[in-house]
């Protein structure tokens, strides 16, 4: 059995953080933010506003595009690097706001690549039969791990969810999907504090994203150079063949070397990291819905998405839409 993606959906606070206030709160400078990053704005969730009230919304607005009802669901995942609680999942959560009952829920751990691991998780349910309409979201309060005060992360980061529903299908929607992951660069970019090892970090409130920036960006970009390559021998698929490449929202200069990878031209290239920054794994679905909902994406594009993140974590999936 195929899976295809039936319905997009996606939510950002409607707090907008310019470059123009963290001006005001660090020693940088909107010239600085766009040239390096490319980012403009982003979202911000209210003190109030959870993951899973972002995820909330975005899995309700993917439920309506598909046409089906929230009791059609069979399983829930969420990618997020910052859930509600340290348990139940995010996942479980969200199934109680549906109302439904007794599908499998959980959440997945893969930072920004969060996303594209919960997608391959959910096609193998498919394809094995274990599955027939699955929600997948990737979402994130980022700004709740964010120094404010540290001008290389603070500038860098927003809040968003996205979603999708796949369902089992008798035609071809996803065609591959690859991951990867390499623990040996966990120092580079991650959240030095947990619930069983340097607590007391989280007890101070400060247990913040740290990011060795540089070195993040050359593994980033030579790492998805391969991922392209990659899912491209294992479909025998022509650069020229991809009508779109969805990537994650990290930083301008990242995508645009990865399609330059594909000679794609950026016409081809769904960017929302200027309006959003990086969402970490709400950023690939919140990209595909603004595409999708715009009417550049339509049904039979052939679509690649990618990622990147902390672990580092890496992966693609080839869909066709
Ligand atoms: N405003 C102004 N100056 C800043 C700044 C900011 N927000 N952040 C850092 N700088 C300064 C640095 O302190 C440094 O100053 P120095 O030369 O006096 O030491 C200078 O800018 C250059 O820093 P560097 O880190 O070498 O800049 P860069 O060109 O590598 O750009 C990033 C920094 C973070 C934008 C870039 O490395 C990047 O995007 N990396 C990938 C990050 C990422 O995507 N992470 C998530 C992956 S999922």
């Amino acid at each position: 059995m195929y899976s295809k993606i039936t319905g997009t959906g996606s939510y950002l606070p409607d707090r907008i953080l310019t470059n123009a206030e963290l001006e005001s709160m660090v020693d940088t400078s909107d010239e600085w933010i766009r040239s390096r990053t490319g980012i403009e704005k982003r979202h911000i969730a209210a003190d109030d506003q959870t993951t899973c009230d972002l995820a909330e919304k975005a899995a309700l607005s993917a439920i309506k595009a598909a046409g089906i009802n929230a009791s059609d669901i069979d399983l829930i995942i969420i990618a997020t690097t910052t859930p509600d609680l340290v348990f139940p999942s995010t996942a479980c959560l969200i199934q109680e706001r549906l109302d439904i009952h007794g599908c499998p829920c959980f959440d997945v751990q893969a930072v920004c690549t969060g996303f594209i691991y919960a997608m391959s998780i959910a096609e193998k349910f498919i394809s094995s039969n274990s599955s027939t309409c699955a929600l997948v979201i990737g979402a994130e309060t980022l700004s709740r791990i964010i120094n404010w005060k540290d001008r290389n992360t603070s500038v860098l980061f927003g809040d968003g969810a996205g979603a999708v529903i796949l369902q089992a299908s008798e035609t071809q929607g996803i065609l591959s999907s690859h991951l990867h992951a390499d623990g040996q660069y966990a120092n580079l970019l991650n959240v030095p504090a947990g619930i069983s090892s340097n607590h007391e970090m989280i007890k101070a409130d400060k247990a913040f994203i740290t990011m060795q920036g540089n070195e993040v960006f050359k593994v980033a970009v030579n790492t998805l150079g391969r991922i392209v390559d990659e899912t491209l021998t294992a479909n025998s698929i022509k650069k020229e063949e991809i009508d779109w490449l969805v990537p994650h929202q990290a930083n301008m200069r990242i995508i645009s070397a990865t399609a330059k990878k594909l000679d794609m031209s950026m016409e081809r290239v769904i960017v929302t990291v200027d309006q959003h920054g990086n969402t970490s794994a709400a950023s690939v679905p919140l990209a595909l819905d603004v595409a999708v909902r715009d009417g550049r994406i339509k049904v039979g594009d052939t679509i690649l998405l990618e990622a990147f993140g902390g672990g580092f974590t890496w992966g693609s999936v080839l869909l066709r839409y």
